[in-house]
């Protein structure tokens, strides 16, 4: 049953905390409601905002037009083989309830991507990635709507022509599909990923020998990372890293490193480094700034945040200064990973 309301705050709907109002406002449980709203002709040509977790977009303006909240449930283990589990998961299934239900079955893959806000329908968008894995590498495929035709299409893995934080759903076909739900390959083996960051450290400081290591040693350890450096959204508005990490080519880096011999920087394939985005914001002196309520989160400098009432556009005039700034001190060009509405 659809229930389509006007005028409703998305404050408790967008992890920054903005106070923006949407002209109209539906939540979907299944995929007929979806079928149902898109086939009725005043909403046809009405502007639409996806909403999951809203754990990834920044909300400068009242929305006039329709918000649809997807909250599609459901996780079904639809085919195995002897190496593989496949799921179809629901697209409103919150991300980290997935993970655990796949690690508390030992099906491996997902561990390292542990505690990510947000929803399974918005995973794809982005390829989410953290601790050396990206949704990627778990994607079997996803079914979505077209929100103008209604025609249901399934993507497969190249089809969604993933990247670093890159998917088809950002470029190509940006606004025009709604995912409904996703089906992951999981492996019955478990490769181990233990060599990005502080995972090892953390696994030795938790008492992890290598003949315990197992999926759950992996995300508990990969969860209190991430509890010691990213603010949690209840507490503190934000939306996770607001730049991505800044890929150079390697000629540049290395002219760089003559100045500034403590930059990191990681080698990828085709002579081109990433630097971390949130070294270069602290070393340009925004790391814990603050005006008004927009700030720079004290122990993770990538991570805007709002302190209780900064608007979308005082967060975006922070954004653009640190940009500047590092853009002036470096000369490297930062993008922002959030998405900006
Ligand atoms: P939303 O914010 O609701 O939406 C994001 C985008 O996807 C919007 O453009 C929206 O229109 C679209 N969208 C949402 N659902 C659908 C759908 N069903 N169909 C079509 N379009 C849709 N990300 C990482 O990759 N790695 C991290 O380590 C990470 N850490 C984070 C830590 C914190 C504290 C926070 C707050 C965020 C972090 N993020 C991270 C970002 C965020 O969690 C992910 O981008 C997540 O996938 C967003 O999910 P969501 O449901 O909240 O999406
Ligand atoms: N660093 C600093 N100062 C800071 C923050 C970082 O110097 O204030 C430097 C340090 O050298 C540190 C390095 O940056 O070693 C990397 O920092 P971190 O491990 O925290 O990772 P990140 O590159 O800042 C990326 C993702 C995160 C993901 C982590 C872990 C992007 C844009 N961000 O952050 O994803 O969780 O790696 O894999 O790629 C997100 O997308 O929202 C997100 C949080």
């Amino acid at each position: 049953m659809l229930s389509i309301q006007s005028h409703v705050s998305l404050k408790p709907y967008n992890t920054f905390g903005i106070d923006v109002d949407a002209r109209y406002w539906v939540e979907i449980n299944h995929e007929n409601d979806l079928q149902t709203l898109l086939s009725i002709s005043e909403f046809l040509n009405t502007p639409k905002l996806i909403l999951g977790g809203g754990s990834n977009v920044l909300l400068c303006h009242d929305f006039d037009g329709l918000v649809v909240k997807m909250n599609i449930q459901g996780i079904e283990v639809v085919r195995e083989d002897d190496q593989h589990v496949y799921l179809t998961v629901g697209a409103g299934v919150t991300w980290h309830d997935l993970v655990v239900y796949c690690v508390s079955n030992g099906y491996a893959g997902m561990e390292n991507l542990s505690l990510i806000p947000g929803t399974v329908g918005a995973a794809p968008m982005q390829n989410i990635g953290a601790y050396g894995v990206e949704l990627e590498q778990v994607f079997e495929s996803l079914t979505a709507i077209h929100t103008q035709t209604r025609e249901k299409r399934t993507f497969s893995h190249a089809d969604c022509q993933f990247g670093y934080r890159e998917s088809v759903f950002k470029h190509e076909l940006k606004g025009q599909y709604i995912i409904t739900s996703v089906t992951f390959q999981l492996d019955k083996q478990p490769v181990f990923h233990t060599r990005y960051g502080a995972i090892q450290e953390t696994l030795t400081e938790m008492g992890v020998s290598d003949e315990q290591l197992s999926i759950k040693a992996i995300s508990d350890a990969v969860i209190r990372i991430r509890r010691s450096k990213l603010p949690d959204p209840a507490q503190i508005g934000n939306a996770g890293s607001f730049f991505k990490n800044p890929e150079i080519p390697a000629e540049q880096f290395d002219a760089l490193k003559d100045t500034y011999p403590a930059m990191p920087g990681y080698p990828l394939d085709g002579n081109v480094v990433k630097i971390p985005a949130g070294w270069l914001i602290e070393q340009a002196g925004w790391k814990g700034y603050r005006a008004g309520d927009a700030g720079v989160h004290t122990k993770q400098a990538l991570v805007l945040v709002n302190y209780g009432y900064a608007s979308g556009n005082e967060l975006i005039a922070l954004a653009r200064k640190i940009q500047a700034s590092v853009q002036e001190k470096f000369g490297v060009t930062i993008n922002p990973e959030v998405n900006i509405i």
